[in-house]
Formats: structure tokens, sequence, C-alpha cells
């Protein structure tokens, strides 16, 4: 085994973010060591155990094959500390539940801590990267607290937001379309840069590396994800009219996305966005925004996600008009559960909301999800109603007036619906709140299809 290492780098938080995001640094360059630590042990046991805590396509491939080489998990962070030359910093920042800003502004209590333990451990000099997300001029923050007592130890701090998607994480980090690298522009702060510049050029061509100021480094990823967020809902606000005037979301996408400047990625209309990270950084925009008095950028932004609460809301109001007004009793099988496919992440997920409302309504639940199944008992535990979980999604259908269909997972295009048909109550109703599966061929065999965006296909008169 390597025991002489040109560099010890450390990641505290080995969550989706850092987990993934060390493997591949400890896989693209074994001339470092990779230690990632997390103050929560059984997340540290999970990673170095044979079933790691993120599902993430190739994941398991990579980390099998760097640990324990110069790839290590431990909760030591005191240690790891100590020994480390950099620091990336991956702790979740949520939305804050409390006090000044709350439901609004990031929750830096993780961050701050961090900055703290930092200082408290460090006998030498380091570069402290900032990969979380975090609101614009955080670094000055973590500067501050980095030179408290007079303290001797040199920091540089850079910004290094990570763009990787949940599902994608492995492509996304084995070929970013940019890698973004913000720092001082002081002497000391250019060097550290290169430093961490250095480490991705060992996969990442140059002219994919954007080096930058470090505000500019942090506002980006806030501004990148609102961007994104922003196509969805303004797709998914056009559905709505789709649905009323009989066009049809799939040939307003094309046609629209023909333009190269407009482009045809991300513009699939959906139930509406999940994930942990689209609504918490676009409300800390917002928030950001307010705070300098900008309140019509503030409400400009907040509309994408006013937006994305109409969306779901409006999936559930047609299938309730749909099925005659009422869902009293009715079986419903949800379909997927992940906030999309490849994951069994759920954090923020549709379905969430979607189960509620339905619970509300006060129709019994089967859910149905090929991996995030315990996340989801875990979202709807102390709701009251009748939900049940069933991976098998023939003996989940079995038996329901009812389909939605809320993750894009492949296995539900490839499903017999025919079979399914069979085993529902009718007359069968089916919710594609992805459109993924073919609804002329659902209509013939019998179904009554409600799509996204796209005119309805019923038996009624
Ligand atoms: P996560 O909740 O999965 O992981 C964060 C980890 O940090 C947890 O395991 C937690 O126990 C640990 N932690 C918290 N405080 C700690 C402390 N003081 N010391 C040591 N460990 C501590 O979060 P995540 O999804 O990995 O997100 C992390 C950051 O990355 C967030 O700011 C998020 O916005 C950003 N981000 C996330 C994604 C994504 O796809 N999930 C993508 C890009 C950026
Ligand atoms: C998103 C960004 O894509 C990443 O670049 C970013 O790093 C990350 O947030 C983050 O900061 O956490 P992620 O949330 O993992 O990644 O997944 P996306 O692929 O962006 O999907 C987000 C949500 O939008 C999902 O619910 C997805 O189903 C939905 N979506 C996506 C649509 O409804 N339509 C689309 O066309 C695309």
């Amino acid at each position: 085994m390597k025991t002489e290492f040109k560099k010890n780098i450390l990641c505290i938080g080995a969550g989706y973010v850092g987990g993934p995001t060390m493997a591949m640094i400890a896989y693209k360059c074994p001339q470092y060591k990779v230690t990632t630590v997390d103050i929560n042990p059984v997340r540290i046991a999970e990673w170095n155990s044979d079933i790691l805590p993120v599902y993430e396509p190739g994941l398991d491939e990579i980390v099998k094959d760097v640990r324990g080489k110069n790839l290590f998990f431990s909760t030591d962070i005191e240690k790891g500390i100590k020994e480390s030359d950099i620091i990336f910093v991956s702790v979740n920042t949520p939305t804050k539940t409390f006090g000044v800003g709350a439901g609004m502004a990031a929750d830096l209590q993780y961050w701050e801590k961090t900055a703290r333990k930092i200082l408290e451990c460090s006998e030498t000099p380091k570069i402290i990267v900032e990969k979380s997300t975090l609101p614009v001029k955080t670094a000055l923050a973590m500067e501050r607290i980095l030179t408290l007592n007079n303290n001797k130890v040199h920091f540089d701090v850079l910004s290094n937001p990570e763009f990787l998607a949940e599902g994608t994480a492995v492509k996304d980090l084995e070929n970013p379309d940019r890698v973004l690298v913000g720092s001082r522009q002081t002497e000391s702060g250019l060097a550290a840069r290169e430093e961490l510049v250095e480490i991705y050029a060992n996969w990442v061509p140059e002219e994919r590396i954007v080096k930058s100021d470090i505000w500019s480094s942090e506002l980006s990823k806030l501004v990148a994800n609102a961007f994104l967020a922003q196509r969805i809902s303004s797709i998914n606000s056009i559905s709505a009219l789709c649905e009323k005037t009989d066009a049809d979301i799939a040939n307003v996408t094309r046609a629209i996305g023909f333009d190269s400047r407009i482009g045809s990625k991300f513009l699939n209309a959906s139930i509406g966005f999940g994930g942990s990270c689209f609504k918490k950084d676009i409300l800390n925009l917002v928030y950001l925004c307010r705070h300098y008095g900008l309140n019509e950028v503030a409400d400009y932004w907040e509309s994408v996600v006013k937006i994305n609460d109409y969306q779901k809301g409006r999936f559930v109001f047609n299938m309730l008009t749909a099925m005659f007004n009422t869902l009293a009793e009715k079986k419903i099988c949800l379909f997927g559960f992940a906030f999309k496919a490849d994951t069994g992440d759920t954090r923020e997920s549709p379905a969430i909301f979607i189960a509620k409302r339905l619970i509300e309504e006060k129709a019994r639940l089967t859910i149905t999800d090929p991996k995030a199944l315990k996340n989801a008992k875990r979202d709807l535990h102390g709701v009251d109603g009748k939900v049940s979980y069933i991976e098998d999604p023939y003996e989940a259908a079995a038996g329901s007036h009812a389909i939605a269909i809320i993750t894009e997972w492949n296995i539900y295009k490839e499903l017999d619906f025919e079979k399914i048909y069979r085993s529902m109550i009718k007359p069968a109703f089916i919710f594609d709140g992805r459109n993924v599966i073919n609804h002329k061929r659902l209509f013939e065999i019998g179904f009554n299809v409600f799509p996204t965006g796209k005119p309805a296909l019923t038996h009624f008169e």
C-alpha cells in the first residue's frame, strides 16, 4: 500500500455531495490521500460497508476500487483536520426553520460549527474549500472565524461549488460541464486557487476549469440552480395552458428547443421539481435580494417556487376532478416516490406533497419505488392515513382505481400494462406526472389517460 502521499485532502460532511465527490478525487488522483469525515457515525459505517448510504449508478465500483488505498471514511474529525492540507466543507445548509429568515434563509449553524472546529484543531496552514452551497459573502464569515483569537495559522478560503445532479453524480463528476473555483485576488488566494485547480486538472480539461473571484463563484451556484428551476417552472406553467387548449407540451418543447438560444435540455414538464436544493437555493437567493432591498428581483425568483407549488397542487386537483370529484376510499397507486429517477433520495420530492394531499382526500395509497421506499416510509411517518409500501409494481397496482406516475423510473416504461389494467378497478385511470409512458397505447388498452400538458384520452362521452 502506498504510504507517501503528495497531499492530504479532508472533506467534512459525508453526504450526497461529500461522499461521491471525494470518491472521484481519490479515484482520479492516487497521489492524494482523501479522507471524508462526518459527525454521523452511522453514515460513516455505511460508507465503509458494502451498502453505501447513497445510491448512485457507478458509485459502488469507484468506492470499492479506492477505499482503503487512498480513500478513507472516518468519524475522527479532529485527527482529520490536524493531518490535512486541503479541507473541503460539504456539510448541509438547509433552509432555516426558526427565527429571522425562517423558511427562506440558509441555516448556517452546521457550517459555522465546522469553521470553529477547523480553527480549534489546526496547527498548520490550510486551504479551506467551500463545497456546500452558501449565500454570497459566506467566505467572509469563514475568514472572520478562522482569524479569531489572533490565530497564527494561515488559512485561504476558496469557493468551489458543486454542480452534480443526483442520479448522474458519477457521470457529472467524471465529465463536468465546468468546475468553478473562486478565490480572493490576493497572492496567497490566487496560489491556493492554483493548488485546487491542480487537483481537478488530473482529469478535467483545462478549458472547463473556470477561475473566478470568490463572490461571483458563491453567487453563480445559487444562480445556476435558480435558472435551472426557472426553466422547469416556465415549461410547467405552459403545460397548464396546453391542457386547456388541446396543445401538446411535447410539441411545444420540441419547437422552442430547436432554437439554439433556448436549447432543448431540461424542459420536461412534470409534477414539479423536487430535491434538496432547488427550492432551498432559490429561497436563499430571494432572501438575499430582500436583504439588499431588491424586492422586485426577489418577487421574480420567488414566483419560480410558487409555480412549482401550483403544479403539484394542480396534479392532485386534476386527479380529483377526473375521478368524479371524490377520492374517498379509492385506492391510488403511486409509481415512484424519489424526487427523480436513479436515486433513492426523497428530499422535497413532490411525492410527499401529493401523498399527503391524497390522504387528506381520504384515498388509500399504495406506494411503489425501486429505491426509495425506506425514505418514503420515513417521510410519511405519523401521517394519519391508509398507506402501504410494495416494491413490486404489479402487486402495488392490483385492485387500485388509479395509478399516478410520480418518478420517471425506466422500469415503468417497460411494464406489462395489459396485465396491470386487468388487475385494476374499472374505470381505470392513469395520471402521468412525467409523460414517460405511451399514452395512446394505454388508452387503447382501456385506461383513461391523463398526461401532463397534453389532451386527456378518456373513454367517457
Ligand atoms: P447531506 O445532508 O447529504 O450531507 C451533509 C453531511 O454533513 C451529513 O452527513 C451531516 O451529518 C454532515 N455534517 C453536518 N454538520 C457536520 C459537522 N459539524 N461536522 C461533520 N459533519 C457534519 O447534504 P448534501 O446533499 O451532501 O449537501 C451538502 C451541501 O452540498 C449543501 O450545501 C447542498 O446545497 C450542496 N449541494 C448538494 C447537491 C446534491 O445533489 N445533494 C448538489 C450540489 C450541491
Ligand atoms: C440539481 C442541479 O441539476 C445540479 O446541477 C445541482 O448541483 C443540484 O441541483 C444541487 O445543487 O443540489 P438535482 O436536484 O440532483 O440537481 O437533480 P435535477 O436533475 O436538477 O432535478 C431536479 C428536479 O427537477 C427533479 O425533481 C426532476 O425530476 C425535475 N426536473 C428536471 C423536471 O421536472 N424537468 C426537467 O426537465 C428536469
